[in-house]
Order: structure tokens, then C-alpha cells, then sequence
């Protein structure tokens, strides 16, 4: 395999700071020991998230100048309809303040209160927009997708035996409409097959089931398609994304995504009645229906963002980087998901401390490990992020993951070697990591704002430490 450097130049650069395993105790400590609570200042390379994060191209801040500002009828939006029609191929577009909002509007519109919405795994705010409609989400993904160690080429598959079964259960018309997110974020950021989409819109077309995406990652999938599936290994990325798109009435986009843009989304549709919806409610929630709670240089930023997230030279770069840093954590031992997926490689945090049970949160833990050694920010993908079920118990996802998301066009390889050692050395010394809990837990999203504090040790150890350093007990408050 011949070396991948990065298809572009680096025209400006932003400083980051290193900082002491002093100063990153304090941080973690003041943070709550959850990552989403540091202060950006305080991490050395972010991985949180792909989201809002990746570097805009020399033609998205010159498209950014051109911005139209006009509270509406903004020529910026003109140009995002035509980027969304020729790449994407909807006719009509809805554009909202990030993917949520679109989320936020699509589950009004298409959901009745008892509904229900399968889904291939869910998404966090996805699925809480769906059940504040009124609906109930269903988990119709493959089960393989719930392995980490499964080679399955396109893990995120929908199951279609779960997914005729649910229809067979509730009936059609209790059915919402299909949700199929390309690629699937919580199982690893894992493709769906082109074969897949088809059979959905076939079981979609004999039941007269609405059938959407969260196409957020699309660009990504596509690529995969390229490299995995018969057929597509000679077509361009672009093509691949379209031909996906054709099967679908609708999707929603997070823009922060494979729209190489800090902030915006969008809904786009086929059906001219869910455009009218669309836009009675937007003037209400997010804007103007030609701005939608973005600014028009946004619009402008997105609409050239997303046909250069088509580029195969980029993408083969973009999951090229993820693939490095996943290919040496495993050669290291460190479990990960496999196959790597297209944003982030996400660590087995079950495995990766098997000393603790899923209630001690690994993941949460592990993440806030990571950070101590090396200042290296990621995130909690497990059972912290899953938050409790409508009866307010604690859901226990059988993925327990931490996962590093690889901003686009941000990093270096070489900021992958950081990551990477410091990830190695954490699992050196896993055995002596002991858990988290909660000290504070709002009541939907935890894993935003919730705080926790670290178990305290087990009684013998207590006991020991008590003896080795009596001044210990004394300098207690
Ligand atoms: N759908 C998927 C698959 C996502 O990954 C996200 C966001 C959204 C919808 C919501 O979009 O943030 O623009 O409102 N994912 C981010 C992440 C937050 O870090 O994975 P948004």
C-alpha cells in the first residue's frame, strides 16, 4: 500500500498547548471527570468529536465572504439548493441550525404519538426527538453490528427478518416511517451496502413505508460501498452517494459532518407536502425557511463543503487517517471495534477494563484516563450515553466504547502517533484503574453535563493506605 499524504496544504495554522499531568488533574477534577465538560484550552489533541470541528477549504472561506445576509430570500440559500439538488438529487431542501433541528422537525411531521420508528441503532438526539413526538424507537440493525470483534464488511446493515417482524407486530400503518443512518455512528462509524438500501426500499414499498436516512456520514459510507461492494469499485464517490440517495424520500443532515462546515443541517425531501410541513414549523423553531437559523455565509460555507467531502482523493485520505491510528492500537493489543469505521476508532472499553463491571462506567472512565495521561480529549460511547429507558432505568448497551473521533483535514498523522502511544500506555497499566459514579445526572442527554467522581477504593486498600500515611485520615476536612 503506497503511502496516503494529505490531498491539500496547510495554509494557516492554529497553536495548541501541551499541558502538565498537574494541570490536567485540576482540569479533569473541575470538569467532573466527564470530557464534554473541559474547557478547550485545556486539551491538547480533541477528538471528542468529528462534529463542527473540521477545517474549511480556501474556496468555503472565499464562498463565506459571498454570504448573502438578507433575512430572506438570501441567494445563499439558492446555492445550497442547487449544491444539495445536483449532489444529493431532492428537489427541495429545509435548512435548520445543525442535524438536530432537522431531527427536531422530520419527527413532528412524520410521527403520530404511538408510532413506531425503526431504526439501525439509534442516535442520541435522534432518538430523543422521536420519542418527545410521541414515538417509540426500534433497534432493527444486524447483530453483528453489537459485536466489536465481527468482520462483517457493513456492519450497519439493517436486519430485514427484525425489520419485517416489527411490521408484522405493529402493522404498517404504526409505523412511522424507516430511519437508515449511513454510516452508524454508535456502532463504530459502520457502513451500509448499497444491496441493503435496496432491500429496505423494497420491504419500504411493499408495506408503503416511509423510508429516511440520516445521511450525516454519507459521504463516508459511499466510499466504503467503493471499496467493499461488487460493482463499485471503478465508480466515483460521488456517483455511489447519489445512486444511495436516489433510494431514500428523504434524509436528515447534521452539516457539521460530511458537509465540511462548523454549524448547519438540513432536511431534503422528494414529497412537496413534507416541504410544506417542513417550513411551517421551521419559521417557529429555527428561522426563516431560507435561512433556518443560520447565517447565509453559513449556507454558502455548507453548499461548497458538501461536494468537496465527495472528493475520493479526500475521503481515501479522511479514512485512510482513521485506519493508521486503529491499525496501530491493535497491533499494540488494545482492543478496538473492527472493522474500523469511517470517522473514529472506538476502543472496547468493556475489554479494555475488564475489571470493571458496565455500572462502574469503563467507558467514562477510560476517557477520563486517557486524558490524565496525555491531554488527549475523547468521548463516552456506552452505557453513560444510553441514559435510562422511559421507565427511568439505566439502558445497558452491549457496546461499551470510548471513541476517538478524528476531526476532518485537522490533524496530522503524527498527532495520530501522540494519540496512540498515550492510549498504549493507559492499557499498560489498566489493572490498577478503578471506576466512576455519578455525582450529578440530568434528566435526557446525560452524557452532556453529567458530573461523576471516582469509586472509592476497596476497603483493604483503604485499610493499607490508612497505615502507610496515618497523616492522610487527620488532613481530612
Ligand atoms: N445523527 C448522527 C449520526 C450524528 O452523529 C449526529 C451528531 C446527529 C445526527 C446530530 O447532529 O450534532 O448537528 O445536531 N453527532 C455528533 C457526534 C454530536 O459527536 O457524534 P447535530
Amino acid at each position: 500500500m503506497p503511502a496516503i499524504a494529505e490531498p491539500y496544504r496547510i495554509k494557516m495554522v492554529e497553536p495548541i498547548r501541551m499541558t502538565s499531568r498537574d494541570e490536567r488533574e485540576t482540569a479533569i477534577r473541575a470538569a467532573g471527570y466527564n470530557t464534554f465538560l473541559l474547557r478547550s484550552d485545556d486539551v491538547y489533541i480533541d477528538l471528542l468529536t468529528d462534529s463542527g470541528t473540521s477545517a474549511m477549504s480556501d474556496r468555503q472561506w472565499s464562498a463565506l465572504m459571498l454570504g448573502d445576509e438578507a433575512y430572506a430570500g438570501a441567494r445563499s440559500f439558492d446555492h445550497l439548493v442547487e449544491s444539495v439538488q445536483e449532489s444529493y438529487g431532492f428537489p427541495y431542501v429545509c435548512p435548520t441550525h445543525q442535524g438536530r433541528g432537522a431531527e427536531h422537525l422530520i419527527s413532528k411531521i412524520l410521527i403520530a404519538p404511538g408510532q413506531h420508528v425503526p431504526g439501525n441503532m439509534y442516535f442520541t438526539t435522534t432518538r430523543v426527538h422521536q420519542e418527545l413526538a410521541g414515538g417509540t424507537f426500534h433497534d432493527v440493525i444486524i447483530d453483528e453490528a453489537h459485536d466489536p470483534g465481527s468482520q462483517h464488511p457493513f456492519k450497519g446493515n439493517v436486519d430485514l427478518d427484525k425489520f419485517q417482524a416489527l411490521i408484522d407486530q405493529v402493522g404498517a400503518d404504526n409505523i412511522a416511517y424507516i430511519n437508515v443512518a449511513v454510516t452508524v455512528n454508535m456502532a463504530g462509524g459502520q457502513p451500509v451496502s448499497m444491496a441493503n438500501i435496496r432491500a429496505v426500499r423494497e420491504i419500504c414499498d411493499r408495506h408503503g413505508i416511509i423510508m429516511w436516512s440520516d445521511a450525516t456520514r454519507l459521504a463516508e459510507n459511499a466510499w466504503f460501498i467503493k471499496e467493499r461492494e461488487d460493482g463499485y469499485a471503478h465508480r466515483r464517490v460521488a456517483e455511489i452517494a447519489k445512486e444511495m440517495l436516489s433510494h431514500f424520500d428523504g434524509i436528515t443532515m447534521s452539516g457539521k459532518k460530511d458537509c465540511l462546515v462548523n454549524i448547519g443541517g438540513f432536511l431534503a425531501m422528494r414529497d412537496k407536502r413534507v416541504l410544506t410541513k417542513a417550513r411551517e414549523l421551521v419559521v417557529v423553531y429555527e428561522g426563516m425557511p431560507t435561512y433556518g437559523g443560520l447565517a447565509g455565509r453559513d449556507l454558502d460555507a455548507m453548499a461548497v463543503g458538501l461536494r468537496e467531502a465527495l472528493d475520493d482523493d479526500y475521503l481515501t485520505h479522511r479514512i485512510g487517517q482513521v485506519r493508521y491510528l486503529g491499525e496501530r492500537l491493535r497491533e499494540a493489543g488494545v482492543p478496538i471495534v473492527e472493522p474500523i469505521g469511517g470517522h473514529a476508532v472506538f476502543i472496547d472499553a468493556a475489554a479494555f477494563l475488564d475489571h470493571l463491571s458496565q455500572d462502574e462506567l469503563p467507558a467514562q472512565t477510560l476517557a477520563a484516563e486517557i486524558f490524565l495521561d496525555s491531554g488527549v480529549r475523547t468521548m463516552e460511547r456506552g452505557i453513560v450515553s444510553a441514559g435510562r429507558d422511559t421507565a427511568g432505568n439505566n439502558r445497558h448497551p452491549k457496546l461499551e466504547l470510548v471513541r476517538l473521533t478524528i476531526p476532518r483535514r485537522v490533524y496530522t498523522n503524527s498527532h495520530m502517533d501522540v494519540v496512540a502511544e498515550s492510549v498504549i500506555r493507559v492499557f499498560e497499566r489498566r489493572k490498577d484503574i478503578r471506576g466512576l459514579q455519578f455525582v450529578y445526572e440530568p434528566p435526557t442527554l446525560r452524557f452532556f453535563t453529567s458530573r461523576f467522581e471516582p469509586l472509592p477504593a476497596p476497603i483493604e486498600e483503604t485499610a493499607t493506605k490508612e497505615v502507610v500515611e496515618p497523616e492522610f485520615a487527620t488532613a481530612a476536612p
